[in-house]
């Protein structure tokens, strides 16, 4: 009886109750709700298999000064739809994906100011995508957020997988604790060296997090399609277990100059109880909007070498061509300066590339250190620092233009900015006639160190729209961008597929800096490459660095778990990192790089737990190929792998690289073996990963 009494004073206090609103995924299994609370704020819960995700969690936005738009609201109308079409990525992970969801459209007006927004919610079987519109109205026209309120209040103190909030880098290594451990492990986690660091002082993390529920189910929050806005960071409460969003300012503290009529990012939010089906989602490209080109040809996957390592060996290449420290785009006479004896980006050397790639298949040599300016290279108190037309005069740009072309090869040209975005911006259609009268059709881009116009931040909505512009104004010329210190990716390579690669993480050149932990790899793809591929740059062989002389690093794998980052690592832009002599030396295990395929019909997640492991299997696009990557972390492990993902009737010979039976990451990384076997659809092969080590196979 008092039950029942209290359900009614309920309803008769809070009418929006009546107004709930529940949507389900197409396979029943999420249940999406959503209502305004008794303060008239919109709320949401997610549930997965009747298991509460999220619980009550509130939406809105504060705007400056202080308007509440998080509070107030009435339900003006809702409105459900439903899609399930298929899609083809230019390039992909693999050839058709099914865009299957239902929406729920939410209608909201402010009772006393008559303001409006509406929200939109997508279930779809893998997870939840929401996102706020401003509707073009008559009481707001341009406005400044202040601060956006979405919150994800999760349900126990989950397994996380995390790196410091940061507003301009994502380079950091990641932590794994509970979130309640979070506090007390962030001094260490945010006191790294970093060329561009503004961690968040508050407890807070970066997206794409992940995290792993006490019962087995894994949440992975992050956005899609992030446009003309900053970044979303994650403001961790880590007695309440909740999480909030905490966008990115600008150099004056504003988070977001908005006009009506235009959506933010969509928040995502990933549930499986299966860690594989997180790897497997493409709800963030589904999120995205559709190819923005209409020829798209001229789009290919990338497989590069570069005169990129040599700077990072400690053997003694300079980008520099010389060591002058008075030198002024635009008024040094580069061509008088006394050449330093040590720059690598030389005509002669970079023809050495050539060849390589040319004899060894590869696409692409990407030449660092090409052009005026890398004596300033560190020098971030200076604005204008390179020239992106101008080579240095050792680095003949139409003789190696006409050589590369001979080869059959392409140069990736490199803008490093050092973050001096207006200047990149200013030199920007000069930089792309470039390109395209010397045959150039890739350009890597650099963001270190802090950003000029001083004070915005690496991941706020200025930034944003400076990457977005870089890739649509290349795009026009038909040059695909691989971004190096942007924003973490959002799915925008659907829409602009030739943004290819990112690298927005910590990747290979950390070997040969600070170090990059065993456990990396099986994190990464659970986190950062949620949003697209990562230009990880593998493939080292050498990884004792001492042999140079000057240093003393240590990879923190084994070759052939070097080989299989080729597979767990999705990128249609792959580079084979190490040095010419290196590959050399192990021609049979090289062979595998000069193999594998960059672009999918499909991809096979056979076994993942993020922080311990990842397997992988793929078709190549158009061929009966397939590849298969195995990694573990610091512990040795057997891989089961399951060849059910090959037609069945017939046999294949399966070459299989292998960690030696001595291999050790720490001490003896260069032991593998490579051995053949015959495979077929009902193959189970229980293959031994030692610590850090991994399993590379390929299939013809
Ligand atoms: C950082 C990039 O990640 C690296 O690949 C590049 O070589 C340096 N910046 C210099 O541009
Ligand atoms: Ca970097």
């Amino acid at each position: 009886m008092k039950k029942i009494l209290l359900t009614c004073f309920f309803i008769i206090v809070s009418n929006a109750w009546i107004n709930a609103q529940e949507l389900k995924s197409p396979d029943g299994n999420l249940v999406l709700t959503f209502n305004l609370n008794a303060e008239g704020t919109p709320v949401y819960f997610l549930a997965y298999k009747k298991k509460e995700v999220i619980k009550e969690s509130r939406l809105g936005f504060i705007l400056k000064s202080d308007i509440k738009m998080n509070k107030g609201f009435q339900i003006a109308g809702t409105q459900k739809q439903s899609e399930d079409n298929f899609w083809e990525p230019v390039l992909g992970e693999q050839k058709k994906i099914r865009n299957q969801y239902n929406e729920l459209k939410a209608d909201l007006i402010q009772e006393k100011s008559k303001r409006k927004i509406t929200i939109y919610f997508r279930l779809f079987n893998d997870g939840l995508g929401f996102r706020y519109e401003f509707p073009v109205q008559d009481n707001l026209r341009h406005f400044v957020i202040q601060e956006e309120t979405t919150e994800f209040n999760l349900t126990g103190d989950h397994k996380i997988f995390w790196i410091p909030g940061d507003y301009d880098t994502n380079e950091y290594s990641y932590t794994t604790s509970k979130i309640s451990e979070m506090q007390s492990l962030m001094y260490n986690a945010a006191h790294v060296s970093m060329a561009a660091q503004t961690t968040i002082k508050n407890l807070a993390a970066q997206t794409p997090l992940m995290m792993k529920t006490i019962d087995g189910l894994y949440i992975n929050i992050h956005e899609a399609a992030l446009k003309n806005y900053p970044a979303m960071c994650l403001n961790v409460d880590d007695k309440a277990y909740s999480l909030s969003s905490h966008l990115v300012p600008d150099a004056v503290g504003n988070k977001g100059y908005i006009q009506t009529g235009s959506f933010t990012p969509w928040r995502t939010i990933v549930v499986s109880d299966d860690a594989r089906n997180i790897l497997v989602s493409k709800m963030i490209l589904n999120l995205n909007e559709p190819c923005a080109f209409e020829d798209t040809s001229w789009i290919k996957p990338v497989k590069y070498i570069g005169v990129w390592w040599e700077y990072f060996t400690g053997g003694g290449s300079t980008w520099a061509y010389s060591d002058n420290q008075d030198v002024v785009i635009g008024a040094t006479d580069f061509s008088k300066l006394k050449p330093n004896g040590t720059h690598g980006a030389n005509t002669k050397h970079v023809k050495e590339y050539i060849d390589f790639a040319s004899t060894n298949g590869f696409d692409a040599v990407l030449v660092e250190g090409w052009n005026e300016g890398w004596e300033d290279n560190t020098a971030f108190k200076k604005e204008r620092i390179y020239s992106f037309t101008k080579s240095y005069p050792d680095f003949d740009v139409k003789d190696l233009s006409v050589y590369a072309k001979q080869k059959g090869v392409k140069i990736i040209m490199h803008h490093e900015t050092t973050s001096s975005a207006s200047e990149y911006e200013r030199q920007l259609p000069d930089a792309l006639k470039f390109m395209v009268d010397n045959n150039y059709n890739a350009v890597k881009t650099g963001y270190v160190g802090p950003i000029i116009p001083r004070g915005e931040h690496h991941d706020g909505q200025q930034m944003v729209n400076h990457y977005t512009y870089i890739a649509k104004e290349a795009a026009k010329h038909k040059i695909m961008v691989d971004s190096h210190e942007a924003v973490r990716p959002t799915g925008l390579h659907r829409t602009y597929p030739n943004w290819f690669a990112q690298e927005s993480a910590r990747g290979t050149e950390f070997e040969a800096m600070e170090g990059i932990h065993p456990d990396h790899t099986t994190i990464l793809p659970f986190t950062r490459l949620m949003g697209g591929p990562m230009d990880y740059t593998p493939g080292i062989f050498q990884g004792d660095l001492s042999v140079y002389g000057s240093k003393k690093n240590k990879l923190s794998t084994t070759l052939a778990k070097q080989l299989a980052l080729y597979v767990t690592m999705y990128s249609p832009l792959q580079m084979a990192a190490d040095l010419p002599e290196n590959y050399m030396r192990f021609k049979d295990a090289f062979q595998f790089i000069k193999d594998v395929a960059l672009d999918w019909d499909d991809s096979y997640i056979l076994e993942a737990e993020p922080g311990d492991y990842i397997t992988i299997a793929r078709k190549a696009k158009g061929k009966q190929e397939w590849f298969v990557g195995g990694i573990t972390d610091e512990n040795p492990r057997i891989a089961l792998i399951d060849f059910s993902f090959l037609p069945a009737g017939k046999s294949f010979t399966a070459t299989i690289y292998e960690d030696g039976k001595t291999a050790d990451y720490k001490s003896n990384p260069q032991s593998y073996n490579i051995r053949k076997v015959n495979v077929n659809s009902k193959t189970k092969l229980k293959q031994k990963l030692v610590a850090s080590g991994g399993v590379a196979i390929s299939i013809k």
